[in-house]
């Protein structure tokens, strides 16, 4: 999980269809893209359920991506830049297609419904789900 969340966020901070959105980070230095890594690690790990991730503690999806007018196809290319560095780290295909991509389309679906511009509310850590 660190090294695909580095990858992720080396490789959105230098496209340019993220990098402004991703420039202030970046440019508050390494010690707060380490930090938003690990966040995002945390979000990602509670996303997928798994039980050794720390609980997710930064700020919704809503509130994260405030002001930045995120597009369906800026979230789709999003989607499918993690897909990239996924399958570049040896997860199978259909596992990315079967596994990963869903609970991620969803999140956006869920944002789309609410009619929310930002993306979806925080989700609830699978592991915590009651069944
Ligand atoms: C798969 C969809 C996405 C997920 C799951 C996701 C997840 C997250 C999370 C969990 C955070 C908060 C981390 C924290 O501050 O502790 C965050 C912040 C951020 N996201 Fe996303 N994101 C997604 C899509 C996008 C897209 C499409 C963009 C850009 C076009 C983007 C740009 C950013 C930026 C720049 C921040 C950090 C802002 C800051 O702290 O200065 N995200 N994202």
């Amino acid at each position: 999980m660190p090294t695909v969340v580095r990858e992720i966020v080396e490789q959105a901070s230098t496209d340019p269809t993220f990098e402004d959105d991703f420039a202030p980070l970046v440019s508050e230095g390494k010690k707060a893209v380490g930090a938003f890594e690990q966040s995002l690690a945390n979000f990602l790990g509670n996303l997928y359920g798994c039980p050794d991730a720390p609980p997710y503690s930064g700020p919704t999806m809503e509130e994260a991506h405030a002001g930045m007018a995120i597009t369906q196809q800026e979230y789709d290319d999003f989607v499918a830049l993690i897909a990239g560095v996924l399958g570049d780290n040896g997860v199978p295909n259909d596992t990315i297609n079967t596994c990963f991509a869903p609970p991620l389309l969803a999140l956006a679906r869920v944002g789309h419904a609410r009619g929310s511009r930002a993306l979806a509310p925080r989700p609830t850590p699978a592991r915590s789900n009651p069944q």
